[in-house]
């Protein structure tokens, strides 16, 4: 018997996007026919298997499957459309196990790759969308016109509740906007989950922080197993914090749509710790541009995108494009901040302004709390910082009379020989 995969080839034909999801994949396949291997990732992607069945009606089968459009060997690049109905309105899942699957374990293919993926209005409509977006987290911080600034607490792990929520609030006072958990601090035996709420909540009250306008943000990560997820958003909620972080990779589309379902209110940001094990390599996995469009149909409020001057891997013109969709008009649904952060110091600031604008969040964790004198220096130097850029006045004539600043700029900008 034949195999069926070429008869999922439909080169030229034109596709109409209102009725169909399309996705568009880097393809390489070593010593196989490219495209039948193109019409295998189809098959096996919507309806077909490796061989013909018996209860594939021709009809159904006109209707559902997946067409190859696109497939050109020499660059490798291949475009599929996906009928409406192989899916699921408002399942992330489930349109991952399709089209994100079982394809990238066919022996016949030696690089696969979904670069990008387009989504009609009504698939886009089935999902709420982030809560609040850019404009909801700039009302709630009364921050206008300027890029927030934004800390994760270092040591990542082992600080007590009462230390940890101690630096928050040093780099509070000193003009941070934003403090954060790291991503994997969640409820350890030196610092609960649950004590970090109540001492958060009350030290930010206390400090007028919270409840009064013009709120700071404290992001809760809560990233556990889903039930234990339900009850830790449900007691940022009762203890009036402002905003629940989720390891989304890690937790999973399930996770973050079951929260935001919720509609609890609340921040959600978004970390994308694991994202790097399939968006990295060039030939394989998922591009980060695809996860940022899942993160926001989940309804994510921010999400970390890349900083192109730090620590991680990400190029300017790949994060441009993942920031711009994420401010970007998408059939109404709300926008997501992204959120720069990995490797970050005063001395990227400038940088920082003139390659991500002032739609951002950049994060320091570092950056902050490794300041010669300080948490509180750290966060002051990194506010300095921020005015000297948006003055456009270069950092070193700042710092001369910006002591914080200076002494961050000694330790982390290396001077050229
Ligand atoms: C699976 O989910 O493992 C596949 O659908 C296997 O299907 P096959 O036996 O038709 O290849
Ligand atoms: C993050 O989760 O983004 C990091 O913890 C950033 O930390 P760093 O600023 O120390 O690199
Ligand atoms: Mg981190």
């Amino acid at each position: 018997m034949a195999n069926p995969y070429r008869s999922y080839l439909a080169i030229g034909e034109s596709i109409d996007k209102k009725n169909y999801i399309i996705v568009t994949f880097f393809l390489h396949s070593e010593g196989q026919p490219f495209d039948r291997t193109a019409g295998g990732v189809a098959a096996e992607s919507s309806v077909g298997t490796w061989t013909d069945v018996n209860l594939q009606g021709k009809t159904l089968w006109d209707k559902l499957h997946g067409k190859v459009f696109e497939a050109d060997e020499k660059t490798g690049s291949v475009k599929i459309a996906y009928p409406l109905e192989l899916f699921e309105p408002g399942n992330i899942p489930q349109l991952l196990s399709s089209i994100a699957g079982n394809i990238f374990g066919l022996l016949e293919i030696s690089a696969l790759r979904i670069l990008d993926i387009d989504f009609p209005e009504t698939f886009i409509k089935s999902f709420p969308g982030p809560f609040f977006g850019i404009a909801g987290i700039r009302k709630i911080t009364g921050i206008s016109n300027r890029p927030l600034i934004g800390s994760i607490i270092k040591p990542k792990l082992g600080l007590s509740h009462v230390e940890h929520m101690n630096a928050a609030l040093d780099v509070f006072e000193a003009g941070v906007d934003l403090v954060k958990d790291d991503e994997n601090l969640t409820s350890q035996s030196y610092n609960s989950f649950y004590n970090r709420v109540d001492e958060g909540t009350s030290q930010m009250k206390r400090s007028g922080f919270l409840g009064k306008g013009s709120e700071k943000i404290y992001a809760y990560n809560i990233t556990a197993s889903y039930d234990e997820m339900l009850k830790r958003a449900e007691y940022v909620v009762a203890k009036n914090g402002n905003c629940l972080m989720i390891d989304i990779l890690t937790s999973g589309f399930a996770a973050v749509c079951g929260i935001r379902n919720k509609n609890f209110g609340k921040i959600i940001h978004a970390h994308r710790a694991m994202h790097a094990a399939f968006t990295r390599s060039k030939q394989y996995g998922i591009s980060m541009l695809v996860i940022a469009k899942l993160a926001r149909l989940s309804g994510v409020d921010s999400l970390h995108t890349g900083t192109i001057v730090g620590k991680m891997e990400g190029g300017k013109e790949e994060v441009l494009a993942i920031d711009n969709f994420l401010r970007g008009e998408w059939y109404g649904l709300k926008t997501v901040l992204p959120t720069a952060s990995g490797g970050l110091h005063p001395g990227h600031v400038p940088d920082l302004v003139r390659l991500l604008g002032k739609d951002v969040l950049c994060n320091f964790g570092g950056g902050i709390h490794g300041h010669p004198d300080g948490s509180k220096a750290g966060a002051v130097a990194v506010v300095q910082a921020f005015d000297a850029a948006t003055k456009n006045i270069p950092l070193e004539e700042y710092a001369k009379n910006h002591p914080e600043l200076r002494k961050a700029l000694e330790k982390w900008v290396v001077k050229e020989e």
